[in-house]
């Protein structure tokens, strides 16, 4: 039997969660709460149809009035008036049972019309109510679905959920071949969370979990976390040396290749200088491409800090060897970074890469299991990458952290920076705790 052909949606990463797109005729739910971003999504997948791929496409509403739509899509950047002048997209207000009801021939007659490939329902809620009784509407429904199936379309149906609870399934969940739920999700003190979340998906794979997605000006992204599997596995034998005098001859030159090193140490012991340091010794003398990611400094204060230690930074940064990434840590999700750093490391070929600090970034990750699976995610991708990273950590002085423990078991190195008192003066030590795949001189070390 050939392969049933798919179709991209054409959303940004949403079909990465399909590995590559859906089924051609899916009927795919897409349930949510209030402003989860339903409609959004379904005016996209029929926006990108017609302008990326030709198809035709059709919405249905029963209580959006075709303005409001219209000023909805504009303000994503989508003019669908215009769709519908070049007779690529019509828009439909009608009631629920001019659609669900068969006799009408309602579907059939306007995909005749206009060759619909695509079609958005918003909302299939409204279908309660026409049909009272639950049997005679889960019947209603199947027909409807087999309809979809029949003219060949390619169906993204709204549902509105009044619950977001994990085990609570409506029945049409059993009768489409996707379902996707939308979540916002509250978290204390912090932005709302958007996360999306493929709970079905017959006769093809989906990847599974909640994936953050934002909504933004020219549409939705999502940010599937998934293991890359196009990257070569493997072990690189190179050693890189750090370019920091006295470090290498404690690290027997230099660490292995892809190797992440977790750099902690309480505030001021010189994280940020050692990283910064690093990049900086990586491209001046080894031509390494390096990659400054920023989660609480502006670049401004890492140009500063530079110029303290007489580092042309500036100069570094415009001959395109190393860059700055500014990421406020308040509006920065870990999935989002995660995807964002290793597509940057992909398209400059960046070899050297220093994360400050990450705490910032992983202190919402509330879950510990979720917080070993996205570090060891994180080292394996850039072990692939051959990405040599630095990952610096910034410890509380009581040791009661116990995202510090599980991150320094799974990545492969870690340095300690602490102070020590010697004739009444601070002075700065530092040890080597681990490294896989290579020797190091142990021991305290004055730096
Ligand atoms: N132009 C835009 N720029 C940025 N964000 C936007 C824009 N348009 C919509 N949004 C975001 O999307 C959210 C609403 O999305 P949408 O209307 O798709 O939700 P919905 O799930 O369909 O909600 P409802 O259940 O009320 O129909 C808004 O609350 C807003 O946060
Ligand atoms: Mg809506």
């Amino acid at each position: 039997m050939a392969d049933l052909a798919k179709i991209c949606t054409g959303i940004k990463g949403f079909d990465s969660l399909f590995d590559g797109g859906i089924l051609e005729g899916s009927t795919v739910l897409v349930e949510g709460m209030p402003g989860a971003g339903k409609t959004t999504l379904g005016m996209e997948f029929i926006y990108r149809g017609i302008k990326d791929y030709g198809d035709p496409g059709l919405i249905i509403t029963f209580e959006q009035f075709p303005e409001t739509l219209y000023r909805d899509a504009l303000s994503l950047g989508w003019d669908l008036q215009a769709l519908e002048k070049e007779n690529k997209l019509r828009v439909i207000c009608t009631s629920p049972e001019v659609v669900l009801f068969p006799e009408s021939n309602f579907l059939e007659q306007v995909v005749k019309e206009t060759a619909a490939k695509r079609v958005l329902v918003d909302s299939i809620s409204h279908f309660y109510q026409v049909v009272h009784h639950s049997l005679k509407l889960r019947r209603s429904f199947y027909s409807f679905c087999n309809c979809l199936h029949r003219l060949r379309l390619t169906s993204f149906l709204v549902k509105e959920l009044e619950q977001d609870k994990e085990n609570l399934h409506s029945f049409e969940e059993f009768l489409v071949d996707i379902v996707v739920r939308l979540h916002y999700e509250a978290r204390d003190g912090l932005k709302r969370q958007r996360t999306i979340e493929v709970i079905k998906s017959r006769g093809q794979f989906h990847l599974s979990g909640r994936h953050s997605f934002q909504i933004k000006k020219g549409g939705t992204q999502v940010f599937p976390f998934s293991y890359l599997p196009d990257i070569p596995c493997g072990i690189s034998k190179e050693c890189i040396p750090t370019g920091i005098n006295g470090f290498d001859f404690l690290l027997r030159n230099g660490l292995p290749q892809g190797t992440t090193v977790l750099v902690a140490g309480e505030t001021g012991t010189g994280k940020s200088v050692l990283g910064l340091e690093y990049l900086v010794k990586g491209a001046q003398l080894y031509q390494d491409k390096g990659l400054y990611v920023s989660l609480e400094e502006p670049p401004e204060r890492i140009l500063m800090m530079a110029a303290a230690f007489s580092y042309d930074l500036e100069a570094l940064i415009k001959e395109g060897n190393i860059q700055v990434m500014f990421r406020p840590f308040l509006n920065t999700h870990p999935d989002e970074l995660w995807i964002e750093l290793t597509d940057k490391i992909k398209e400059y070929g960046i070899k050297r890469l220093v994360i400050d600090p990450l705490p910032a970034l992983i202190s919402r990750i509330g879950d510990l299991y979720v917080l070993r699976e996205r570090i060891y995610y994180l080292t394996a991708y850039l072990n692939n990458l051959g990405c040599t990273s630095f990952l610096l950590y910034s410890l509380d002085n009581n040791g009661n952290d116990r995202q510090f423990g599980i991150v320094q078991s799974v990545v492969q190195g870690s340095v300690i920076l602490k102070y020590s008192w010697f004739q009444n003066r601070r002075q700065r030590q530092l040890e080597i705790h681990k490294l896989r795949g290579g020797g190091h001189i142990t021991g305290n070390h004055m730096f």
